[in-house]
């Protein structure tokens, strides 16, 4: 197995990002990390605030800026690629910043990679896959054929493809990880359970897009971060595993088991504007990452981890605050 000293974490002041450093420094004493974010509308170096100074290093700075790696890669021996635009609804009202960040900065990155000789690891999601009917008893595996509907997904799609090329063409030391919706802290309040969390906070009914009938995969970010660890770590080269922790279930049940627990009356929310081209089902089997690496999830219990997820933004509003009423008004003008 892969035993890195020391890595570089793209997007380690995001949401999911900024879970994994806080897994490597609790997990992992023997690993550095210099985390490389550019600071983003989404990142948030309070993220990685009170980490130790000589574990964590964090470089301010954009993954499309090819001498700013040269001067940075050498000296690591792995990235861990988080960083990306990451935003369906976002996606639909501007596109490019996804073109430049997840095309063009996964390009930067794989060039890096080549040229320095590093290992590389692809965080990316099940949404490359397109959608599932809601009665269709399938799930996604490495084999589905790519079919993504949004401009974000469209974007890790061609991300997917060009991490297969280079290590192809280039054998550069590459996995890949597709994984489905995160939950848990840290995560932006433009996200569904963020969102509807601080809005019965603020007194505000909670949105519906739709018919409430999506399904998501739901799976807590700590896992994520375990299964990427495994997949570093110990996964073979030019492979890609499938991360999961079968989770799904429906955007109204999760709002109103959000509204319960919170006190409020389950059916005191708004059902507002669909999102174009909205993903029906994400549903993953993750067979070959458990059965080939032995990884498994400990967060099983979604009630459990929801009701700590309401208590992490009840105790750290002075963290989303901010972010609050810019993400309310945007979806606002775009009546969501
Ligand atoms: P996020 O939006 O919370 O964080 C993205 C981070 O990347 C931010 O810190 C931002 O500042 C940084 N960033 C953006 N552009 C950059 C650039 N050009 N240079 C350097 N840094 C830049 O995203 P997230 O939800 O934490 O997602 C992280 C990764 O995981 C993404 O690649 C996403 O596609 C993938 N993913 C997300 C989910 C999910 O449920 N959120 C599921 C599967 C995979
Ligand atoms: O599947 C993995 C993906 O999960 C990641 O690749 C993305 O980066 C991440 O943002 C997430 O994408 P979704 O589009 O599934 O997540 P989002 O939180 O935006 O929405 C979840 C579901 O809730 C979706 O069906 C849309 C719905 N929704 C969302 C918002 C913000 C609502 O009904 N109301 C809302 O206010």
């Amino acid at each position: 197995s892969f035993e890195p000293k020391n890595i570089i974490v793209t997007g380690g002041c995001g949401f999911i990002g900024s879970n994994f450093v806080h897994h490597v420094v609790r997990e992992h004493p023997d690993v550095h990390v210099t985390v490389l974010d550019k600071l983003t509308y989404a990142g948030n170096r309070e993220n990685i605030a009170g980490l130790p100074a000589d574990r964590v290093e964090l470089v301010v700075g954009d993954i499309c800026d090819a001498e700013l790696l040269d001067r940075i890669v050498p000296g690591h021996d792995a990235i861990v690629h988080y960083a990306a635009e990451s935003h369906n609804d976002n996606s639909i009202a501007d596109p490019e910043p996804f073109l430049r960040t997840n095309v063009e900065g996964t390009f930067r990155l794989l060039e890096a990679v080549r040229k320095h000789g590093i290992r590389y690891h692809h965080v990316s999601t099940d949404e490359v896959y397109g959608d599932l009917a809601l009665d269709d008893p399938a799930r996604f595996t490495e084999s589905t054929p790519y079919k993504p509907s949004s401009p974000y997904s469209s974007t890790k799609a061609a991300s997917d493809m060009l991490v297969r090329a280079w290590t192809r063409t280039y054998g550069l030391r590459t996995t890949i990880s597709n994984c489905s919706n995160n939950y848990g802290p840290y995560q932006h309040v433009e996200k569904f359970i963020p969102r509807q969390i601080t809005n019965i906070i603020d007194g505000v009914r909670p949105k519906l897009y739709g018919k409430g009938e999506n399904v998501r995969d739901w799976i807590h970010t700590e896992d994520h971060s375990s299964a990427v660890w495994t997949i570093l770590t110990k996964g073979r080269m030019g492979e890609t595993y499938l991360i999961g922790a079968d989770g799904e279930r429906n955007n109204i049940t999760v709002l109103r088991m959000i509204m319960e627990m919170m006190g409020e009356d389950p059916d005191d929310f708004d059902w507002v504007r669909d999102r174009p081209g909205h993903d029906r089902r994400y549903a993953i089997d993750s067979a070959k990452l458990q059965t080939e690496l032995g990884w498994r999830p400990a967060h099983n219990d979604f009630a459990e981890g929801l009701k700590a997820t309401i208590e992490w933004y009840r105790a750290n509003e002075a963290w989303w605050r901010p972010a609050k009423a810019a993400t309310e008004a945007r979806y606002k003008a775009q009546g969501q």
